[in-house]
């Protein structure tokens, strides 16, 4: 099989390293790639964004498969050109893409199709809001409609700032307020072909900059799976009352989703409940949960590329665990400094075989450095027998990486691996 991937960060380098380890992928492209997928893939130079150009190289390089990673090109229509082309595409079309792209779309999906969430209100003048931010009460939960690139949410106790946020929605678009949602965070993401949905291992993200989840959002410092203080029944659970439902839903409405169904979850006192949809595999969970997939990838994704998902054999697990911590760039997520070089990535896989180093932000310079140019610039991920032995594993590795002014979250899976422990 010859296989393209889109994006270039470090969840796209860990679709290719387990892409790459698949016995019937043959050839691995990339576009746009960066410095560590070079070492997997065949880069090339696209605009990703650009439907019929990306669906021009998959028959240019003779793909057999397409897997888009980010959600910019699923908005922008590259896997409906991918498939007009006749070539099979692990990613939903556009249509069905507004599951993330638009979150009053989303809450309209998950009411007919009775899925748990937030009750929420879509105010489209800022009166509406002010109504809906009362009716909830604080903590305020103020959603961008649009695509946001996940700065459109802002949660506040602050009623002037949830005001102000949902008038700057309004003057745009459309604004979402919903009622707070409190409890652990849960990642689910589940490989669907539009009818039959196959959940993968759930995963835990750290949103925060800092330890101890302080300091400003961020597009994720660092994941683990398993979860092994959540209920076992959990998944099974999630998948009758969220992800089934939700496919069923949007194939009855003449779009139906296929790819990588993403749904966060607040595990509520009062029971699960969606927080979002994501169309796409989650950064940084899917470096951590493809570490623990046995099931070849590609033959997987394939399968639902093509519709054939309840024929395929159920998927196979390792037992270890498995921890990525990212790697910050100095100032990161204010306003991330770029250009500086990158040492020790030999020395930090020199671990062991069960740490390695997936790139997000980097690219080469003339002389062959890795340069970091991103504001997430590196992850590593490693696997152990439990957390505690994947945590350290990642630590020690991490630890032996030279980028100036770098940063990280030392508390990644901490807690989870206490829980483990007792
Ligand atoms: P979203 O883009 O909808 O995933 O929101 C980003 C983050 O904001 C989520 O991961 C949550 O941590 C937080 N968030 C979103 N909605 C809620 C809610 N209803 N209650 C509490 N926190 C929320
Ligand atoms: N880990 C959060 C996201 O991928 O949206």
């Amino acid at each position: 099989m010859k296989v393209l991937v889109i994006g270039g960060g470090a969840r796209e380098h860990a679709l290719c390293r387990a892409l790459s380890l698949d016995p019937d992928v043959r050839e691995l492209h990339c576009a746009p790639g960066n410095a560590g997928i070079a070492a997997v893939a065949r880069l090339h130079a696209v605009d990703v964004l650009d439907g019929e150009a990306v669906a021009a190289l998959a028959a240019g390089v003779g793909a057999d498969l397409v897997v888009v990673g980010p959600e910019a090109p699923l908005f922008a229509g590259v896997a409906d050109a991918v498939r007009a082309r006749g070539i099979d595409c692990f990613g939903p079309g556009a249509e069905a893409a507004r599951l993330e792209g638009s979150k009053a779309f989303a809450k309209d999906v998950m009411a007919e199709a009775d899925v748990p969430t937030a009750r929420a209100y879509v105010c489209t003048t800022p009166e509406q809001a002010d109504a809906a931010l009362d009716a909830f009460g604080p903590p305020y939960v103020v959603k961008d409609d649009g695509l946001a690139a996940g700065k459109g949410v802002v949660v506040t106790g602050d009623l002037a700032a949830a005001r102000a946020h949902a008038r700057a929605c309004t003057a745009a678009g459309q604004v979402v307020i919903e009622e707070f949602l409190d409890g652990p965070e849960v990642s689910l993401f589940a490989v669907t072909d539009g009818e039959s949905v196959v959940p993968l291992s759930p995963a835990q993200d750290f949103k925060r900059a800092y330890d101890g989840d302080a300091g400003p959002n961020t597009g994720g410092m660092g994941a683990y799976t398993p979860l092994p203080w959540a209920d076992p029944k959990l998944v099974d659970e999630v998948v009758e009352t969220v992800l089934q439902p939700t496919v069923d839903e949007m194939r009855r409405r003449g779009t139906p989703f296929s790819g990588l169904l993403y749904a966060g979850l607040a595990l509520t006192s009062r029971g699960v409940r969606v927080v979002e949809f994501n169309a796409r595999f989650g950064d940084p969970e899917t470096q951590a949960v493809l570490a623990r997939l046995r099931t070849p990838l590609a033959g997987l994704l394939r399968a639902a590329a093509q519709g054939r998902l309840a024929a395929f054999p159920p998927l196979v697990w390792s037992d270890d665990a498995a921890v990525t911590v990212v790697l910050a760039a100095r100032d990161y997520p204010a306003k991330p400094r770029t250009g500086d070089v990158i040492t020790g990535l030999a020395e930090a896989e020199a671990v062991s075989g069960d740490a390695y180093v997936l790139h997000a932000g980097t690219k080469l310079d003339d002389s062959g450095q890795v340069l970091s140019a991103g504001g997430r610039v590196l992850c590593v991920t490693a696997v152990g027998a439990d957390l505690t032995a994947a945590r350290d594993r990642a630590y020690e590795a991490i630890r032996r990486i030279g980028l100036d002014g770098a940063h990280y979250r030392g508390d990644i899976a901490a807690r989870a691996a206490e829980a483990a422990a007792d």
